[in-house]
């Protein structure tokens, strides 16, 4: 398993899925697990329970989807996932390898806190200022990641390859 993390619209549902595509690989996205598991969208979780047990739930999402062992499979996880420690434990004791989507916060920004995407959709974008200051907590807990990939600019195709290369799993002069 490898996961991708990385803030809000930094492209971890499309890369993932391009990346799994390459690889002949089955692509699992965490937020979709956990509304599959909830029955609820993770917007009406967030304001039904609260943030709190939102985090209870997606970390045992986590460990489920990690305790059944699952190879060969690229995983997406929710922006906030791996900002919890217990988390970013989880998947270290598994050997799981994970890649940061690194994206200017511009980007990300445009495409969470446009017009078209509300907090009805993305229940922490609020506003730009609490969107920047969350990215900013958050990266010391991305950049522990096992590989970096500046994915800002480029296509899917080319963010997926990048992936292959830096861990190793695709060769460029293979593609
Ligand atoms: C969150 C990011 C969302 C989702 C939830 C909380 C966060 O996932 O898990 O709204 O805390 O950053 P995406 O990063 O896929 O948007």
């Amino acid at each position: 398993m490898v996961v991708l993390t990385g803030f809000m619209g930094s492209g971890k549902t499309t890369v993932g899925q391009q990346f799994a595509e390459l690889m002949g690989w089955r692509f699992l996205d965490l937020d979709q697990e956990i509304e599959r598991g909830e029955q609820k969208k993770i917007r009406d979780i967030f304001s039904e329970f609260g943030e709190a047990e939102f985090r209870e739930i997606e970390h045992k999402a986590l460990m489920k989807l990690v305790s059944s062992n699952l190879s060969h499979v690229v995983l997406a996880v929710g922006g906030g996932t791996l900002a919890q420690p217990r988390n970013e434990a989880l998947l270290k004791l598994a050997g799981v390898r994970t890649v940061f989507l690194e994206v200017p916060v511009e980007v990300m920004e445009q495409r969470c806190c446009g017009a078209d995407h509300t907090t009805q959709v993305r229940p922490l974008a609020v506003d730009s200022e609490r969107f920047r200051t969350l990215y900013q907590a958050r990266l010391p807990s991305y950049r522990r990641a096992d590989v970096t990939i500046q994915a800002g600019g480029k296509t899917p195709e080319q963010v997926a390859s990048e992936i292959g290369e830096a861990l190793s799993l695709v060769h460029l002069d293979e593609m």
